[in-house]
C-alpha cells in the first residue's frame, strides 16, 4: 500500500535561512514561495527536487506543534517523511487494525499539497514520524 516518497519534512527556526542551504550550498533551482497554514501552526516552503521535495516547516503562532521539536533541536532538523497512498482512509484503517496509532483524532486533515493527510506515531514506525498523504489526483 505504501507508494512514492512524496517529501521529507525539515523543521527550521527560519525558512529564509534554510532556503540558503538548499539554494546556495546545494544548488537547488526550484524553490516555492513560503506560505502559512495557520490551522496547522506552520509556515511551509517546498524545495523541488527531480524525484521528491523537501518541505521546510517553521512555527506559525504560539501554539505551533513545531515549537517542541525546535526546543529539542534548536538548529532545526529532519522532522518527518511523507509517503503517498492511493486511499488514505483504507491505509489508516489497515494501520489501526495492525495496532498502529494515528496521531490526533485520526481524522485526515488537508495538508500542504491540498490533499488529506494523517501522521502515524513514531513508536510504530521505527522511531520515524511518518506522514501519509493521498496521492494527488492526476499526479500519475
Ligand atoms: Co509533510
Amino acid at each position: 500500500m505504501i507508494g512514492k516518497l512524496n517529501h521529507v519534512g525539515v523543521a527550521t527556526p527560519s525558512i529564509e535561512e534554510a532556503v540558503k542551504v538548499y539554494r546556495d550550498l546545494l544548488g537547488a533551482t526550484s524553490i516555492g514561495e513560503k506560505f502559512s497554514m495557520p490551522e496547522q501552526g506552520v509556515w511551509v516552503c517546498f524545495v523541488n527536487l527531480p524525484n521528491s521535495q523537501i518541505e521546510l516547516i517553521e512555527p506559525f503562532g504560539a501554539e505551533s506543534p513545531i515549537h517542541n521539536f525546535l526546543a529539542k533541536n534548536p538548529a532545526g532538523g529532519q522532522h518527518h517523511i511523507c509517503f503517498e497512498v492511493d486511499d488514505l482512509i483504507a491505509a489508516r484503517d489497515d494501520l489501526r487494525s495492525k495496532g498502529a496509532t494515528i496521531l490526533g483524532t485520526g481524522e485526515p486533515r488537508i495538508g500542504a499539497h491540498g490533499v488529506p493527510i494523517i501522521f502515524v506515531h513514531p513508536r510504530n514506525m521505527g522511531g520515524v514520524l511518518v506522514e501519509l498523504m493521498e496521492t494527488p489526483k492526476g499526479a500519475h
